[in-house]
């Protein structure tokens, strides 16, 4: 295996996890937990849920752009001669990393903390918010690998 192709196979397996836990999130646990159980079990679901994914978001939050940046001088050389849609993908990849920052550093302890007041309106409160900046940054990492796999395109 050479170095381009283990940091392409790196960067790609570190985007499916991104967004293929978020398409999970989203698309199936959230309606499942709506029909299956009430509010406290839920939100403490979700919790549970939230701290275990996190960690493997950060690790692709540290992967991507090291092996993105590995890709890019191995093969553009460089920054400045990367084409459009490497450009949109470092763009987009900063979006996601705020909006994900943004849900770990103020409303995952929200919710933390509702849960163990057992204050369940906060937490439902807190819960529907994370639901929302999961659910942006979920469509811009689909339209991050639509622009990757499209490149032609772009
Ligand atoms: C600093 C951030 C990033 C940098 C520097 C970067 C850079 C790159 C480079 C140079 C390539 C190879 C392009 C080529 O061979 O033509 C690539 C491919 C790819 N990137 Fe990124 N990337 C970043 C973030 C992301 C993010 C956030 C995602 C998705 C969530 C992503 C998904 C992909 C995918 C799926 C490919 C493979 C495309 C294909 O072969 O069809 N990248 N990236």
């Amino acid at each position: 295996m050479t170095v381009f192709s283990l940091a392409y196979t790196l960067h790609v397996l570190a985007a499916l996890v991104w967004v293929g836990g978020m398409f999970f999130a989203w698309m199936i646990l959230r309606p499942a937990a709506m029909a299956a159980l009430d509010g406290p079990p839920r939100l403490k679901l979700w919790l549970n849920v939230f701290q275990r994914f996190f960690v493997w978001v950060w690790v692709a939050v540290l992967i991507l752009p090291i092996s993105g940046v590995g890709l890019l001088q191995l093969r553009f050389n460089g920054f400045e001669t990367a084409p459009r849609y490497v450009q949109v993908m470092m763009g987009l990849y900063v979006v996601m990393t705020a909006l994900f920052i943004r849900i770990q550093a103020l409303k995952l302890p929200e919710l933390r903390a509702a849960v163990a007041a057992e204050d369940w309106p906060a937490g439902a409160a807190a819960l529907g918010q994370i639901r929302r900046l999961v659910g942006v940054n979920l469509l811009v990492g689909l339209v991050v690998v639509a622009v990757a796999s499209a490149r032609p395109m772009f």
